[in-house]
């Protein structure tokens, strides 16, 4: 996969770029990407509002993907943002947490969402903040952006980057396999061998966080025995 695979279709507003790239997919052929300056009604995981602030990035990817590896994708993702905001700046003081997130400065930067679409395509949705953070104070989790944290790049150029380094990584994933990719997670991960929490609707998880397994599952210890988590909020108890 190429940069130049790409087909990226601009949009002033939409109601969220992911709707887009969900109607597009049922007569797509190749690979898209849908951005908007402004959304309406962006989403975020577990049904929460996406705010739309002004000077920040929101774009879906629209691509084949077989969603039995969806894991992977999630965690290609994640580490497609991580890198970019590495080459802008190599000492940025970045980690995941699982699922979706990446931290910068122990702070959310962005958010993914991926979305089932029509026939064998997947959508990766991606806010950015590059500008501004929501500051309401019923985040679950702090927000930052890149530039608050003196990180500047315009959001034009982060896509590009985004892409290239996306790219790279689904190439790493075609011709080697997951496995180097996982590494990099955990390895880069908030918390591993730490006391975590994980909230869920019916409840909520304690144990020690022992990073991802190859379905980019979250492994939990809880009294000398591993469980596997697959969806859930993570908070840090240490
Ligand atoms: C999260 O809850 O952390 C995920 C947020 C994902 C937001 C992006 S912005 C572009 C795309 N369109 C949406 O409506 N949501 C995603």
């Amino acid at each position: 996969m190429k940069f130049e695979d790409w087909q990226i279709l601009k949009f002033e507003t939409l109601d969220s770029t992911n709707d887009k790239a969900l109607e597009l997919s049922t007569d797509a052929s190749g690979c898209y990407v849908v951005t908007a300056k402004t959304q309406t009604a962006g989403r975020g995981r577990r049904g929460r509002i996406w705010q739309s602030l002004q000077g920040n990035l929101f774009f879906s990817l629209l691509l084949e993907f077989d969603m039995k590896n969806i894991g992977e994708l999630v965690i290609i993702s994640a580490i497609s943002l991580y890198q970019s905001v590495k080459q802008i700046n190599p000492c940025a003081d970045l980690l995941f947490k699982w699922p979706n997130d990446v931290l910068l400065n122990g702070a959310k930067v962005c958010g993914i969402l991926l979305e089932k679409a029509a026939e064998n395509y997947m959508i990766v949705g991606i806010g950015v903040n590059i500008e501004q953070s929501p500051k309401n104070n019923d985040l679950l989790y702090r927000a930052t952006s890149l530039k608050e944290e003196g990180i500047d790049i315009k959001s034009e150029e982060f896509l590009t980057l985004y892409l290239h380094t996306f790219c790279n990584n689904i190439n790493i994933l075609k011709n080697k396999g997951f496995e180097s990719l996982r590494l990099f997670w955990n390895k880069n991960a908030k918390g591993i061998g730490t006391k975590i929490e994980i909230h869920q609707e019916k409840g909520n998880l304690l144990g020690i966080f022992k990073g991802i397994n190859e379905k980019a599952e979250l492994l939990l210890e809880k009294n000398n025995e591993i469980s596997r988590v697959t969806f859930g909020d993570v908070f840090y108890k240490e």
